[in-house]
């Protein structure tokens, strides 16, 4: 198998880079005017400028050649069209599907799979309505006011950003609330203000196996039957989306009140599946349908459009050339949109565990870097905290500003000011400020020279560092279904120029094991000997101290 190293375009970005490493972002900028109109795409309603990056169309016309030389379009289209693109789960990957809002069929094994994913989003749409309307009724007949999604990972991320995101569009009554982490204290203080009687309980997994998961579950259940309920008031309490039929109804939940998906939704890819039901009793059926007209907007994007013009393509191939040339390994996403808060976190799963990966869809060893740590906090926020070290530190840290125009609560002058706070950055960051700029400043504040001599070094900025930004007219469903749809896509195409399979995730199997194990051992209660001496130690002396307060 040729190493994507080895490819002749990966050489000729390595000489590029050589020749090339030192010219500025000013000096391209100085040379050339026209950079912003000629670095910049417009796709599903987002735009996206890419002008402040260290690339002129040289670079960009080698990435594409990257591109083509990695067979790309072959695997844009092998995904499509439900080949199996995850070989070591052997499965296909067809999040796609569960936004595809033609009516072309979508075939796995020689059948299509629109019509189950139809009937599946009909039943979530006939639900959600009867809760938000008020006519679900809890066992002792009171409307639902508040829905607790029980999962984690890509059963939890991708519903919890999407119902913050879109928290302008929330219905009245209902309150979203999400519980994840294993650590009682997060249902503990979920529940703590709910009633049992008018409290839904969606249990999202789709394996229904996670042990976090179940474990939350079951002690939910618990608190439910500790109210004044029985057993036979859980169905209208308690809901799953799952693939697991058959675990779903050991748990005692109906497979009426299932939710079905399939193994070929990937957890971190599972938004548009049933997995977003809460997302739908959130924003209601509607508004759900069009966060998927986004995406699949996107989708046809990025299917169609030439790899040279094609937004997720340029977004990763230039994270292809910072990661893997300029050995610039992270990455920041920066919302200017207090609503995208959690959009960080989501993206950190499904790039980190789609492309956190050390061998090629083969099983050989890579020979070069692969998926760059991703990061990040809304702005303003994060200029008051991790900022300065973007700005002065020793990293570069290439970076996507995202930014609706108009904001969905227009108050006096707030918009323009996060607006202008999001510009300014970028401009910072690439212009940066040099010692001449610097001089003329302080010295019409009144400094002598001694005083500019001292804090010349700690005051100017080197700039030349590379971001992007994507904005949008607002921040809506469809919008958010674009942004969602450019980012999954952005993730697949690194992964096929780096050749490996981002659509499993076997790094976190050994922890689940060794959990297991420590649990087992934990509940013995008795010293143990068989770990590393670190881990004995930790255990034991777990064991001593609660022997100590029990
Ligand atoms: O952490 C591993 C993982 O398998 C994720 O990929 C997945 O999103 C999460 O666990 C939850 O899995 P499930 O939905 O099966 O409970």
């Amino acid at each position: 198998m040729t190493q994507p190293v080895d490819l002749p375009a990966w050489q000729a970005l390595g000489q590029h880079f050589q020749a090339s490493s030192k010219t500025t972002l000013r000096d391209l900028f100085a040379a050339d005017n026209g950079r912003f109109d000629q670095f910049q795409l417009n796709a599903a309603g987002l735009f996206l400028d890419y002008s402040k990056n260290h690339i002129t169309k040289e670079t960009t016309s080698l990435l594409v050649q990257l591109a083509d030389q990695s067979q790309l379009q072959n695997k844009i289209e092998a995904m499509f069209s439900g080949d199996v693109v995850n070989p070591t789960e052997g499965r296909p990957a067809l999040h796609t599907a569960l936004r595809n809002r033609s009516d072309k069929p979508v075939l796995v094994d020689g059948s299509d799979v629109m019509p189950g994913i139809n009937n599946v989003i009909d039943r979530m749409r006939a639900f959600s309505d009867r809760v938000r309307n008020g006519e679900w009724k809890g066992h002792t007949g009171q409307a639902i006011t508040d829905v607790v999604n029980i999962g984690i990972g890509g059963s939890d991320l991708g519903p919890l950003m999407a119902c913050e995101a879109l928290d302008a569009f929330a219905h009245d009554r209902l309150k979203l609330h999400f519980v994840s982490n294993v650590d009682g204290s997060h249902l503990a203080s979920t529940i703590k203000h709910l009633n049992p009687q008018s409290t839904l309980f969606i249990i999202a997994s789709k394996t229904f196996t996670t042990q976090e998961t179940l474990a939350n579950a079951n002690s939910a259940k618990q608190w439910f039957l500790e109210s004044d309920a029985e057993q036979g008031d859980v169905a209208k309490h308690f809901v799953a989306l799952s693939t697991n039929t058959e675990r779903v109804t050991e748990f005692g939940i109906d497979s009426v009140n299932m939710f079905e998906f399939w193994d070929w939704v990937g957890g971190r890819y599972s938004l548009w599946s049933a997995i977003g039901l809460p997302v739908m009793l959130c924003i209601g059926a509607e508004r759900f349908v069009q966060f998927l007209e986004g995406a699949h907007a996107m989708d046809e994007h990025f299917r169609t459009a030439p790899l040279a013009s094609n937004m997720p393509v340029t977004m990763a191939l230039l994270t292809i050339w910072y990661n893997n040339f300029h050995s610039a390994h992270s990455h920041l996403i920066a919302p200017y949109d207090q609503y995208l808060h959690r959009f960080p976190a989501y993206l950190q799963q499904l790039t980190m565990e789609s492309n956190g990966k050390s061998v090629h869809v083969d099983g050989s060893p890579i020979s070069c870097d692969t998926g760059p740590i991703v990061w990040g906090e809304p702005g303003t926020n994060g200029q008051h905290a991790y900022f300065q070290l973007v700005h002065q530190g020793t990293h570069i840290i290439p970076t996507d500003f995202i930014l609706p125009m108009e904001s969905l609560n227009p108050i006096g002058n707030h918009h323009e000011l996060l607006m202008a706070n999001c510009f300014a950055q970028s401009e910072a960051l690439m212009m940066g400020k040099n010692s001449e700029e610097l001089t003329l400043e302080m010295q019409s504040a009144g400094a002598g020279p001694d005083e500019i001599d001292r804090l010349t070094g700690h005051r100017t900025f080197a700039g030349n560092r590379p971001s992007n930004t994507i904005m949008m007219q607002r921040l809506d469903a469809r919008a958010l279904g674009a942004l969602i749809a450019c980012y999954e896509h952005k993730v697949f195409v690194e992964s096929a120029i780096w050749d490996i399979n981002p659509f499993d995730q076997w790094g976190v199997e050994l922890g689940k094991q060794l959990a297991s194990a420590i649990q087992t051992e934990l509940a013995g209660g008795k010293s143990v000997t068989g770990h590393d001496a670190s881990t004995n130690g930790l255990i034991n002396r777990t064991l001593k101290m609660r022997n100590l307060h029990a």
